[in-house]
């Protein structure tokens, strides 16, 4: 059987590759403390669960691919108040099946894979479905290495990769270093865009996951030319619901919403009903915020003990940590997988060895598994530097 060749071209899934890995460690009967795959354990608040089962109606039939105006005037709602940005629910919101589904599929709308002018660029190391989506969109790819504050330079892209892109991804807070750009920065990344006639696609889904200083969106520099991404997964708890949605400049928004008549991907009116209440709550997304918070300062107070350096960090709900003097980032999470705590070696979230010398902690484990985690984490820790 002829297959895309791509299918095999690209590597394993960074997580398949993590899961072999904690089953076997799980076979020789240790606990694990898995701050590894970033998928919360918080429930999903009791208000959420109960619209979507309210929406379960007696007839279902096919949702639209712009979805209900109600959703799409909570979401209106939740930007205006967040970022206070102004959106048309009408030309201006679409609903996507969780943000992922929306990042793999937005090349297909944007990239002309015949044109010499169709090249992708994204973070490296950053979230692995911006280089995937375009690989398969057939659009070249440039991957943008991050160093030092992990925070993308666009300007530092050469000039003419920058005349041959059409598309550029940014993150922020950026999976998986927790960094966040400034308005100042990503107003920066706008001007250079705009010169380049690049649509500059942010993927925000870490919005509402930070410490102390709300993040800002790209949409309070502009929306023309601008796509934002956002996601219920992570602000409610709600990854196995799949629901997010892209906002933005109405033209390319319209020509998202044609390319999205053709997959079948539109979030179920179920689905669409719990979002809707979602986005219409803070009060959850402040709850999770705070406990996300006490769990990190767990690993802070630990990580300033061993004298272990932390990069960015400061929005996500992940610690990006610097494996200390005499590992890197495998033979560290190596040694601490050994004694049941699950980590990812930063080189995971790269397309070249960005990330290298770093591992990604996630604060999934409960609170109090947090703690015990420290503990044995500082034991080792001694042990092998
Ligand atoms: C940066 C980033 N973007 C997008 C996603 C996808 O999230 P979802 O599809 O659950 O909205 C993730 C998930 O971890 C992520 O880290």
């Amino acid at each position: 059987m002829r297959l895309n060749p791509l299918l095999t071209q690209l590597s394993t899934y960074p997580t398949v590759a993590l899961d072999e890995k904690k089953r076997q460690v799980r076979a020789t009967g240790r606990t694990l403390y898995d701050f590894g795959v970033g998928d919360p354990i918080e429930p999903t608040p009791p208000h959420i669960r109960e619209a979507m089962l309210a929406a379960i109606p007696e007839v279902s039939q096919y949702p639209t691919v712009q979805g209900p105006r109600a959703l799409r005037e909570a979401i209106a709602a939740y930007m205006a108040r967040r970022f206070g940005v102004t959106l048309d629910p009408a030309t201006q919101i679409l609903p996507t099946s969780g943000s992922k589904e929306a990042v793999f599929h937005l090349p297909l709308a944007f990239i002309d894979p015949a044109a010499p002018d169709r090249t992708v660029v994204f973070p490296d190391p950053g979230y692995p479905a911006y280089s995937r989506g375009a690989l398969f969109a057939g659009a070249e790819t440039h991957c943008q290495r991050l160093e030092g504050d992990f925070l993308q330079r666009p300007w530092e892209i050469p000039e003419d990769v920058l005349r041959r892109t059409r598309m550029l991804w940014i993150n922020s807070p950026h999976n998986p270093t927790g960094a966040v750009m400034s308005l100042a920065h990503l107003a920066q990344i706008h001007a250079l865009c705009r010169r380049h006639d690049i649509l500059l696609v942010a993927d925000e889904c870490y919005a509402d996951v930070y410490d102390d200083a709300p993040p800002p969106s790209l949409l309070q520099v502009s929306d023309e030319g601008v796509l934002v991404i956002h996601s219920c997964s992570k602000r409610s708890g709600m990854t196995g619901y799949r629901s997010g949605f892209v906002a933005g400049d109405p033209r390319a928004v319209a020509a998202y919403r044609t390319l999205r008549v053709n997959p079948g991907v539109a979030p179920t009116d179920m689905t669409n009903a719990a979002a809707a209440a979602a986005w219409a709550d803070d009060a959850h997304a402040d709850a999770r915020r705070a406990l996300l918070r006490r769990k990190k300062a767990v690993f802070l107070d630990l990580f300033q003990e061993l004298g272990l350096e932390l990069v960015g960090s400061e929005a996500t709900f992940y610690l990006w940590v610097r494996a200390p003097e005499g590992h890197d980032e495998q033979s560290y999470a190596l040694a601490l997988l050994e004694h049941g705590i699950v980590v990812s070696p930063g080189t995971f979230f790269g397309v070249s060895d960005a990330g290298a010398g770093y591992v990604r902690v996630a604060m999934v484990p409960p609170l109090e598994a947090c703690r015990e985690a420290a503990a044995i984490w500082r034991t080792v820790h001694r042990e092998v530097t």
